[in-house]
């Protein structure tokens, strides 16, 4: 058997160095091939590793190579990144195309006698005399970004999380034992402010809430997630859900506020909650719901409050609202709705509400709000709540403020906003009976970074 080598994203170089004689540990696909590595990494092995490079840092095999240099860091293991698409290799200082023996030679490999030249789309070509390249010293050992810090490796209550990859099944049955209250933000239709109302939620409720209060924001839009747009930090090289599919442990999801406040503008407000972030858009097809239920249940066990933010909620069948949300709903946590003025939201919030308890979940554990009112919105209200019924309480009305919009497309949180503190904290008062949320006439006292999660 020859030298062992970990190969990461490059399926053609793989089997090339296969045939050469090497002891490739790969497989195929990204993620499975990321995995493997690790694994063998866990196991004690070491040997150099490969792995390919995108331009986009939150795409998911930029996701994958961050995690197999995270392996690297605290082993002796020697990554090496390559970046496809401009060539190989930049991070290393090699210039492109490099022979096969050359690119070996940066990880220390000898024994290699094929004289292959790889070039950008990962081919490798086996040319009768291999061109010259110039290699320079490769830097050993390239660090994951500080934003990869995730929620397991500080949070002093840890909680359970599986070793086991996240189950098959798009079922989940909410544990008995979770203690976080949870809310769902909601809707019939899109654009009213379910984000916002998260968002809010979230921010307001890490702000404000007693000492200590953890509380962790979970983007549910699996398709179409925009939390880590609004706080600006979507190119970032972060952890998202799509982790968990790497890792087969939710708690890799989750970002910390620290973290967030690495990557977020300076010049913006410190974020005071935790974030499971939505997988990038290419990566959604590849995350199961049970793997949003194992993060779901995981955020449950570290927090005092989970908010999840969601996709619409159509009459079709959805897994993530059929699997996850309706059990949740159904098993203590609070389902809040967001409609606008115009009568097809206000009815579409009726009917999502009526289906709602038509399913099962009780009229106590819905609440719902009316947001970007014009003109009197309360009188809107009013009326909407007597077609809601008993089926679910008014919490207040938010009017159409422009400066909404505006703060949260340059990535600021509209936390100034009285409207929407005001429904927020009702909400959050009945959720959590936390006295800190209770109407105030002053301003709330603003706590110092102590006791805050951070
Ligand atoms: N009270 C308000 N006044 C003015 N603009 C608002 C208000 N609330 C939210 N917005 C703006 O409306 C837009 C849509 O909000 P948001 O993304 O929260 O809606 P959504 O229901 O989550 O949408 P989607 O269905 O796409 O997920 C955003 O630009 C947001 O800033
Ligand atoms: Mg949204």
């Amino acid at each position: 058997m020859g030298h062992r080598i970990g190969i990461v994203g490059l399926p053609g170089l793989a089997s090339h160095l296969a045939n050469a004689g090497f002891e490739v540990v790969s497989a195929d696909g990204f993620a499975a091939a990321a995995t493997t590595v690790r694994q063998a990494i866990q196991s004690g092995l070491r040997f150099p590793i490969l792995v390919a490079d995108v331009d986009d840092p939150s795409a998911p095999a930029a996701a994958a190579a961050n995690w197999v240099a995270g392996a690297s860091t605290t082993t002796d293991t020697l990554v090496v990144r390559l970046d496809t698409a401009a060539g190989f290799p930049t991070q290393n200082e090699v210039t492109t195309p490099i022979t096969v023996e050359a690119l070996l030679a940066c990880v220390g490999l000898d024994g290699y006698t094929r004289g292959g030249t790889l070039s950008g789309a990962d081919t490798v070509t086996v040319p009768a005399q291999p061109a010259p390249v110039k290699v320079e010293t490769p830097t050993p050992h390239p660090s994951t970004s500080p934003g990869d810090t995730v929620l397991t490796e500080w949070a002093p209550r840890r909680g359970r999380h599986s070793a086991q990859p996240a189950p098959p099944t798009d079922t989940y049955k909410p544990a008995s034992t979770t203690r976080a209250q949870t809310i769902l933000s909601f809707a019939g239709k899109g654009g009213v402010g379910k984000t916002t109302a998260a968002l809010m939620l979230a921010q307001h409720a890490a702000a404000h809430g007693p000492d200590g209060f953890r509380v962790t924001l979970i983007d549910g839009n699996r398709g179409q997630g925009d939390i880590r747009t609004y706080l600006g930090i979507y190119r970032a090289p972060l952890a998202t859900v799509y982790d968990v599919v790497l890792t087969g442990e939710p708690g890799t999801a989750l970002v910390t506020p620290a973290a967030i406040a690495d990557h977020r503008r300076p010049d913006v407000e410190h974020i005071d909650f935790a974030l499971a972030a939505a997988p990038p858009g290419d990566a959604a097809r590849e995350v199961p719901a049970s793997a949003y239920a194992a993060v779901i249940e995981h955020a449950r066990s570290v927090s005092d409050l989970v908010v999840i933010d969601t996709q619409i909620m159509e009459e079709a069948d959805n897994p993530m609202w059929d699997g996850i949300f309706i059990p949740l709903l159904m098993t203590g946590a609070w389902g809040m709705a967001v409609t606008g003025p115009s009568s097809p939201s206000l009815t579409n919030m009726i009917e999502r509400v009526r289906t709602l308890r038509a399913r099962g979940v009780p009229a106590d554990s819905l609440l719902w709000f009316l947001n970007g009112a014009d003109g009197n919105g309360q009188a809107l209200a009013d009326t909407a709540q007597k077609h809601v019924g008993i089926d679910a309480r008014c919490m207040g009305v938010a009017a159409a403020d422009p400066s909404v919009a505006a703060l949260m497309s340059e990535g600021r949180l509209p936390t100034d906003n009285a409207d929407l503190k005001r429904v927020v904290f009702s909400v959050l008062e009945q959720v959590t009976g936390h006295d800190e949320f209770a109407p105030v006439t002053a301003e709330p006292r603003r706590r110092g970074f102590l006791g805050r999660w951070r």
